[in-house]
């Protein structure tokens, strides 16, 4: 039996362990965020953290990731709690400045793929806390097994999600 730990607690598994995460998540543990969108790591819709680095959860087995932090957009509040030593208790009920960045810039349009860029991003900025619009690009576009696809089009607003993002967070450091 697998047993992960997802947004800080530990769930023992009755999935099988070449079961992809992506569907452990939304079929068994109920967490929603990462979305199905090709399931052939193509698109992004799927991401989550894994030790701080993004993955495409529908193509990776669960049976590798015992002993490995996995974070959703569920559990970025406590994340972003963690990284600033507050109780985790006090930064669940503070969003992440990414998704308060989101929401403040009204950046989903359909919304299946922003799950997945809030990650790649959250990713970004907690290794360079103030990206060029070059660095988000090139961390959306080629950093992963495949660009970050948005069939919306909302690339402009993503852009100016991370900017506020990384402004949000930088003020919260202060
Ligand atoms: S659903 Fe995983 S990359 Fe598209
Ligand atoms: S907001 Fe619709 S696919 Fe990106």
């Amino acid at each position: 039996m697998v047993t992960l730990n997802v947004n800080g607690s530990k769930r023992q598994l009755a999935s099988s362990p070449d079961t992809p995460l992506l569907y452990v998540l939304r079929n068994e543990l109920d967490v929603m965020t990462p979305k199905f969108g090709c399931g052939l790591a193509q698109c992004g819709a799927c991401s989550v953290l894994v030790d701080g680095k993004e993955i495409r959860s529908c193509v990776t087995p669960i049976s590798g990731l015992e002993g490995k932090e996995i974070t959703t957009v569920e559990g970025l509040p406590s994340r972003w709690a963690k990284n600033r030593d507050l109780p985790v208790k006090e930064g669940d009920q503070t969003l992440h400045p990414v998704q308060q960045a989101w929401i403040d810039e009204q950046v989903p349009q359909c919304g299946i793929c922003q799950f997945g860029m809030m990650i790649k991003v959250t990713e970004l900025l907690e290794s360079n806390p103030s990206p060029t619009d070059a660095e988000i690009k090139t961390a959306l576009t080629t950093s992963g097994p495949s660009p970050h696809l948005c069939r919306c089009a909302s690339y402009a607003a993503i852009l100016d999600g991370a900017h506020r993002a990384a402004k949000i967070m930088a003020k919260a450091k202060k």
